[in-house]
């Protein structure tokens, strides 16, 4: 071949591997292209070894020619190599980056119970009304949860409260009883302000939260442990037209300004007169539904604290008066957002308590 051709080759050699190079889209493609251009048998590198069979002067330009072959080749190939690491680093960032707009991932977040939440809510309502919160024992004697409340031993209003017994056979006709009702509370209440000042007892206005316990088949309103909120006020000239304006009040701060409420006459041995206290439907609007019934709704009951409990509690009943009522929390919230079973409350599954 002579020096013109070889030269000629040479450059056809560096076009082509320059052109090859455009191609080559990774580096494993980038290493057979090396070894097809720049290894021992690439066609340069065979120019070299034949090097050899030219005249010493077209040796020298021959083999200039082939090295710049070579040096433009290995520079491409170098800045080839360096072009296609970044794109792979550029790559595996854009598949590590952190993409903003995806939604988080959930922290699960604790809540306050339903019940707890209601009794909050109770609070505040009455805190504003100038009661305060008094808590007593759930674990009491008869004595108190019956006959200080006027329910003499045998009477028949017992059977309205069946009852947990914790301690009996010695203690004769006090036994001790889980109470079966926060009324109790009242008597403890009352003897605890009297004995401050026992001739002039100051006035009393409080609510007493807490559990109450009945030994009862448990069904869709009834569960053997449930809680109740008690209120008591005594003073001089404490009236049944405060009683009534109380819990009316506390109707519209709970229910809505427009909720219409009724008292009925009723039984309790601690209060004279006594009465249940409704609120109208608010599912039916007062019309009567699966839910009422005749259109109205059963909050609790409530009355004139009868004579023998003021006198019991240390107040006299010829000098002071009062009103209490007892509600049912989990009654109220059962109401307020349509639940239809009461034993939900206590059964710890998340599905009911997370909707609250
Ligand atoms: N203690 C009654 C019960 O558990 C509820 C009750 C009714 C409480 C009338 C009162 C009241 O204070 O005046 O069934």
């Amino acid at each position: 071949m002579s020096e013109l051709d070889v030269l000629k080759e040479l450059e056809s050699m560096r076009m082509a591997g320059l052109e090859a190079l455009a191609k080559v889209e990774n580096e494993d493609a980038l290493q057979a292209w090396r070894t097809a251009f720049l290894g021992r048998s690439a066609p340069v590198m065979q120019v070299f070894q034949k090097l050899g069979s030219y005249a010493a002067e077209e040796r020298k330009e021959i083999g200039q020619a082939a090295n710049e072959v070579k040096v433009a080749l290995e520079g491409a190939y170098a800045e080839r190599l360096s072009e296609l690491k970044e794109r792979a680093t550029a790559a595996a960032l854009a598949s590590e980056s952190l993409d903003v707009t995806l939604p988080g991932r959930p922290v699960v977040q604790g809540r306050l119970h339903p019940d707890t939440q209601m009794l909050r809510e109770l609070f505040s309502v009455f805190g504003e009304m100038g009661f305060q919160v008094y808590r007593s024992r759930e674990v009491e004697t008869d004595e108190f949860n019956f006959q200080l409340l006027n329910f003499p031993v045998g009477h028949p209003a017992r059977d309205m409260q069946d009852t947990y017994f914790i301690e009996a056979g010695e203690r004769g006709d006090n036994p001790i009883l889980l109470r079966t009702h926060t009324s109790p509370g009242q008597i403890h209440a009352m003897q605890e302000a009297a004995a401050t000042n026992p001739t002039n007892p100051p006035p009393v206005r409080i609510v007493l939260p807490g559990m109450a316990y009945r030994y009862e088949q448990t069904d869709a309103r009834h569960e053997t442990q449930f809680d109740q909120i008690e209120g008591l006020a005594v003073g001089p000239g404490i009236t049944f037209t405060n009683l009534k304006a109380t819990l009316s009040d506390l109707a519209r701060r709970l229910f809505g300004e427009n909720v219409r409420t009724r008292f009925r006459a009723s039984y309790f041995p601690f209060t004279e007169p006594s009465a249940e206290f409704d609120i109208e439907c608010f599912l039916c609007g007062g019309k009567g539904c699966p839910v009422c019934g005749g259109g109205w709704l059963e909050i609790g009951g409530c009355g004139m604290v009868h004579p023998n409990v003021l006198r019991n509690g240390g107040y006299d009943p010829e000098r002071y008066s009062g009103f209490a009522f007892g509600l049912g929390p989990q009654r109220i919230a059962m109401l307020r957002y349509g639940i239809n079973d009461i034993r939900y409350f206590w059964e710890n599954d998340l599905r009911f308590l997370e909707q609250f």
